[in-house]
């Protein structure tokens, strides 16, 4: 009792209206594609996605049709996304039919569609993703402080890429991210189906969930590995039911024809639209700088080369999952590029490490794991020129002009300093895996015996509230 109630002590309150505060002011600011017609941004797509599910037959909403025009952000995420954008677009017709009128609410700007629109954002985020980190925290055996658990689910709560790009450049990833988090947190507490249930909604929602797909695959089939040899069988069986049975349900109306599901997927991975999208920090990006490997190799063989390395690179982690499934491992092969995959855009990565710093700084005495002398040195000197290296970058891209020779130096400088950040933490999160113990299976076998979970989560959540 006591350490619940500390747990959820007033750094946990302070933390979470923090994370809310902050979050509506991103909002105040403008969108992506704010005023730029006629294709305008992220922000026109989502609601051009509800004026489309709410007005067309299911299964038009991937086909191109006169009233559905897919080169004008046609839908290309999963199911689950395009009911979300059905119930938004519900919401939204009832408030004012005018916002999701076929073709004339296109390019729709007002000051209270807007706030109708950060409102879905912020009502995504509080009630998928805010939970299970909160939860998570809360049964999480590392850090054994409450107060450190408090600070920890704060800094996720504060994870500054994910606050701009949902409640300022204006998408949803806090809802695939949050799937994904509750997934991971059935699984610490030993639900193991519920947790691959959860996967496949994330992967339903947003399919760039795909990259965690290979950890969560090797985990569970290890855990199956070490059951006796019938129990273990019965698990696979009973893991593969789960997993198909909640994707067709996830993609129950696009079933009734097969031309309908094959239209789907086709939207899904357009093989023929090309890998260089957004100048984001990837190997792709990285090593096209070196080798023209558009003009070599057609679209479709490189994005089977790009499927094929990708595999490749997570073999390694993936295998030391299956032989070795301890939790700690499997949290530091998910959970790195949960964080990392959608921040990696520079100024997003500055304001990630700034915003470390504050909360260093403001949270002194936490310790995590960092005590020892000349590691802790090495590693606060690494920050610093990390730090450094991002506020060279960031005032070069903003006071400098590129050359006319190389108009795009500063996004491909960035995309190298973001990649090399990435290779470095790849290395140091596969060290880390390698090294996890063993000692979140005795972890996962207290929490069963204690009955932790579920029976006293409702008294827990309800504590909080009060
Ligand atoms: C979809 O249809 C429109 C006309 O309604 C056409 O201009 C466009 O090229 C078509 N797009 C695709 C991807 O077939
Ligand atoms: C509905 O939105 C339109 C803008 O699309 C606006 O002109 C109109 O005044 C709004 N109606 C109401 C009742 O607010």
């Amino acid at each position: 009792m006591g350490l619940v109630e500390s747990a959820v002590d007033d750094a946990l309150y302070f933390g979470v209206l923090l994370a809310l505060f902050l979050r509506w002011c991103i909002s105040l600011y403008p969108y992506s594609g704010a005023g730029k017609p006629p294709m305008f941004g992220d922000y026109e797509a989502q609601r051009h996605w509800m004026e489309i599910t709410v007005n067309l037959p299911v299964e038009d909403w991937y086909k191109n049709t006169t009233k559905n025009d897919l080169l004008y952000w046609g839908l290309d995420y999963p199911p689950l996304t395009a009911y979300h954008s059905l119930l938004c677009g519900y919401v939204a017709k009832w408030i004012n039919s005018s916002w999701t009128e076929l073709f004339w609410s296109r390019g729709l700007e007002t000051y209270h569609h807007k706030l109708f629109m950060r409102a879905t954002v912020a009502v995504a985020d509080i009630l998928v993703y805010f939970p299970p980190v909160i939860l998570y925290w809360i049964f999480c055996k590392h850090p054994s402080r409450p107060r450190d658990k408090a600070i920890c689910a704060t800094l996720m709560l504060l994870v500054p890429g994910l606050i701009l790009i949902d409640h300022g450049h204006f998408q949803y990833n806090c809802v695939s991210l949050g799937l994904t988090l509750w997934a991971i947190l059935f699984l610490s507490q030993g639900y193991d189906l519920l947790g691959a249930a959860f996967f496949v909604f994330a992967l339903n929602y947003k399919h760039m969930e795909l990259y965690h797909a290979l950890p969560f695959f090797c985990y569970l089939l290890g855990t199956c590995n070490r059951k006796k040899f019938l129990e273990g069988i019965l698990k696979v069986l009973l893991l593969g039911a789960v997993v198909i049975g909640t994707t067709a349900l996830c993609w129950a109306p696009f079933l009734t024809k097969l031309d309908t599901s094959l239209q789907v997927l086709r939207r899904l991975f357009p093989f023929d639209r090309g890998l260089y999208e957004d100048k984001v920090a990837n190997f792709w990006c990285a090593l096209s700088v070196a080798v023209k490997l558009k003009s070599r190799f057609s679209i479709p063989s490189l994005a089977y080369i790009s499927g094929f390395t990708t595999m490749i690179a997570m073999i390694p982690s993936s295998l030391h999952l299956l032989a070795r499934p301890t939790l700690q491992g499997f949290k530091i092969s998910s959970l790195f590029p949960l964080l990392l995959k959608d921040g990696l855009v520079i100024p997003f990565f500055c304001l990630l490490l700034l915003y470390l710093v504050i909360v260093f700084k403001a949270y002194g005495h936490m310790s995590l794991g960092f005590r020892d002398g000349w590691k802790q040195r090495v590693k606060t000197l690494m920050f610093v020129f990390s730090v450094t290296g991002c506020g060279i970058l960031t005032v070069v891209h903003l006071a400098v002009a590129p050359p006319s020779r190389y108009p795009d130096l500063h996004p491909v400088l960035n995309c190298l300093y973001s990649f090399s950040h990435y290779l470095m933490f790849t290395v140091y999160f596969h060290k880390l895996q390698f090294c996890a113990t063993d000692e979140s299976i005795t972890a996962k076998e207290q929490f069963t015996k204690l009955k932790i979970f579920p029976s006293s989560c409702s008294s827990k959540t309800k504590l909080k509230v009060e």
